[in-house]
């Protein structure tokens, strides 16, 4: 799919903006904090109802404005379609597909997807296992929307049994009936964890298995060849899933394997990552099982200790975990690397996704430039940012805008 338009109102920098998009691939470039970003942070906003830099709608707005307005015209295999986002910082967005209102902000997504890579997702790699959960769950709902559903009512339901915790864990040893009470409660609510959290787990089992040999390939088709900058750069690239349920619950790892093990098992493939009713009933009952055995201990500390939100994805460069050992240059091709492979996963058998590259070529060597160039540049539409237009490879010639302040320019 790609863009054909893309018009702003009160967004960040800009005012009131409207451009015209085309297939291939096209380049913004300018100064710094020209809103080049800001232009490709409304791309994504409009395909996850996210930004890749903040966690808050409110920055998003430009200053002095109460509300940003997002419009995209997306051409696709289901044909043409305009997607709107209204955005309302501490209020629910408002959403129009086809200038018709949508009941629920999430039914919007999938009309436009998109995968990009930004210079913060050097946290991926280098961030806290929350990082890397919430790309797993993004991916998650980029490959099939439902999961939204399934991330919101797991987090809901996560909120109010932590809160059960917090409460039952306040009022210190109970005895008697209010014993008797806060337990049945709790069972109820590990009931509704279990059912809400195991089609979680199953999908990102799933996306992990499905991920693994594009991440590998992608690291290796970005790093092969490279000069002995980046030393032990050629390492082995593992990925497991480390799922706190299947510890606590004593259950073989149901898709982790050992890092540096082998590669993928592949019975997860892109069309596949839908969950099938046994895994899922499966994970229920561990999940069941090991919310049963740290029961004692999450009333004593007063927090959920099993769940989707307790688990790791592991990424290790040459054996050794990519945190806390990895050179910048491994965990930024690593980072790279996990987007490409989203890019590969989203568009097996269907249409492309828009792929998205904000700042990354100034951070690669030459030889990494081009065959990142090489690996993108038949994708339907590729949307790229640049301070200094030279970085980018020649093979990348399309469309070119210049950004300077808050207005954008056709550049040929
Ligand atoms: N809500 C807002 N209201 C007004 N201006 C904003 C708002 N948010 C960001 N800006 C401005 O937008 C500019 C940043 O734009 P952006 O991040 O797109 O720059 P850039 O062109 O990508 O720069 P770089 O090359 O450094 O990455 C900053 O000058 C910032 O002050
Ligand atoms: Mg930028």
């Amino acid at each position: 799919m790609h863009l054909t338009r893309l018009a702003l109102t009160d967004f960040r920098s800009y005012g009131e903006l409207s451009i015209d998009l085309a297939p291939g691939v096209t380049t913004f470039s300018g100064p710094n904090g020209e809103g080049k970003t800001n232009l490709v942070e409304a791309v994504g906003y409009l395909a996850t109802l996210g930004s890749h830099r903040v966690a808050t709608d409110a920055p998003l707005v430009r200053r002095g404005a109460v509300r940003a307005v997002l419009r995209a015209a997306v051409t696709g295999a289901q044909g043409r379609s305009l997607v709107e986002v209204e955005v309302n910082p501490g209020r629910a967005n408002r959403v129009r597909l086809n200038r018709s209102p949508l009941a629920r902000p999430r039914d919007i997504l999938g009309a436009l997807r998109t995968v990009l890579f930004a210079p913060e997702d050097l946290a991926l790699v280098k961030g806290d296992p929350g990082e890397r959960r919430r790309f797993l769950d993004d991916l998650l709902v980029a490959t099939a929307p439902r999961y939204a559903g399934v991330r919101a009512d797991y987090e809901r339901v996560l909120r109010q049994r932590t809160a059960l915790l917090k409460s039952a864990g306040a009022r210190g040893h109970l005895r008697g009936s209010a014993r008797e009470s806060v337990t049945t409660t709790l069972d109820a609510w590990d009931a509704q964890l279990a059912r809400a959290g195991a089609p979680l787990l199953n999908g990102r089992i799933r996306l992990v298995a499905a991920l693994r040999p594009h991440v590998s390939a992608a690291y290796e088709a970005v790093s092969r060849g490279a000069a002995s900058r980046d030393v032990g750069d050629e390492g082995e690239i593992a990925m497991a899933y480390r799922c706190s349920v299947s510890d606590s619950a004593g259950a073989a790892d149901p898709g982790a394997e050992a890092p540096g093990g082998p590669g993928g098992t592949g019975h997860a493939e892109g069309a596949g990552i839908a969950g099938r009713a046994d895994e899922v009933a499966g994970l229920e009952t561990a999940m069941l099982k090991a919310l049963a055995a740290v029961r004692a201990s999450e009333l004593d500390r007063g927090v959920c200790l099993v769940g989707p939100h307790r688990d790791e994805l592991e990424l290790s460069v040459g054996g050794l975990p990519a945190r806390g050992y990895a050179s910048h240059g491994e965990s930024w091709s690593l980072a790279l690397a996990l987007r490409l492979a989203s890019f590969a996963l989203l568009r097996e058998g269907r249409e492309d996704p828009v792929l998205i590259l904000d700042d990354v070529f100034a951070e690669l060597d030459v030889g990494r430039r081009d065959r990142l160039a090489a690996l993108v540049s038949g994708g339907e539409q590729v949307l790229i940012t640049a301070a200094v237009p030279a970085d980018i490879p020649d093979v990348l010639a399309g469309a070119r805008f210049t950004v300077r302040a808050g207005t954008v320019h056709g550049a040929d």
